[in-house]
């Protein structure tokens, strides 16, 4: 397969080689809670909840949290920091290019699992997102902004893998999502690159 696999994944969190890991939620969480996008009773998916900060936060706000990754040690690492501050969410060790819910979502926070996705996966990742999520659902997206020089040679380099809005764009088209005007808010990231903060509607 291209791209990363899930032993590359288990690799990173058994070395603690995690530098995408804030330590703390992403900070548009609590933006999006201040300004009513995020609020309690939400059932919404967090695909590659990693240490699981985010799910964590967000079960805190009183959304009904579902935390999937498919390395064993992030599912671990999820379920030990919900456990340690007495939250509760459903825990899903699986694929998210595989999983499906039992019934629609109202949203999906969408935080550096994309861009961990080999851009050969793109087209399944979108195609999952939509069917995920109710009509009038909201994808949360974290949009990774990291363009290398590279790119200009047509090289694909990744983990991360740069989110480009042209391709993001092609990839949930206005036809099936409500895309707000830009410009959109950027969030530094951990690793130094922004994202670009995103909130889309499933038409
Ligand atoms: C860069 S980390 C981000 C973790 C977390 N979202 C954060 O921001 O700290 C990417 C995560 O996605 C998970 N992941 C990558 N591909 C996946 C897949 N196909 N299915 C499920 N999880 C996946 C990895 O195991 C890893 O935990």
């Amino acid at each position: 397969m291209a791209g990363p696999d899930r032993d590359f994944w288990q690799q990173r969190f058994e070395q603690k080689q995690t530098p995408w890991d804030r330590g703390v939620a992403g900070p548009q969480i609590a933006r999006w809670i201040a300004d009513g996008t995020l609020t309690a009773g939400l059932r919404i998916a967090v695909p590659g909840c990693g240490g699981g900060h985010d799910a964590l936060a967000l079960a805190r706000a009183g959304c009904s949290v579902i935390a999937i990754d498919y390395a064993e040690a992030a599912v671990a690492l999820t379920r030990e920091r919900l456990a340690a501050a007495h939250a509760t969410a459903d825990l899903v060790q699986a694929d998210v290019l595989e999983w499906q819910p039992d019934s629609p979502l109202d949203a999906v926070y969408e935080q550096t699992c994309w861009c961990a996705l080999h851009p050969d996966y793109w087209t399944a990742y979108a195609a999952q997102l939509a069917r995920w999520l109710r009509p009038g659902g909201r994808l949360l997206m974290l949009a990774m902004q990291c363009r290398r020089d590279s790119a200009a040679e047509g090289r694909i380099e990744g983990p991360p893998y740069h989110m480009d809005i042209n391709a993001v764009r092609a990839l949930l088209p206005t036809s099936h999502w409500q895309w707000p005007a830009p410009p959109y808010e950027r969030v530094p990231h951990a690793m130094g690159w922004t994202e670009l903060a995103i909130v889309l509607t499933r038409r």
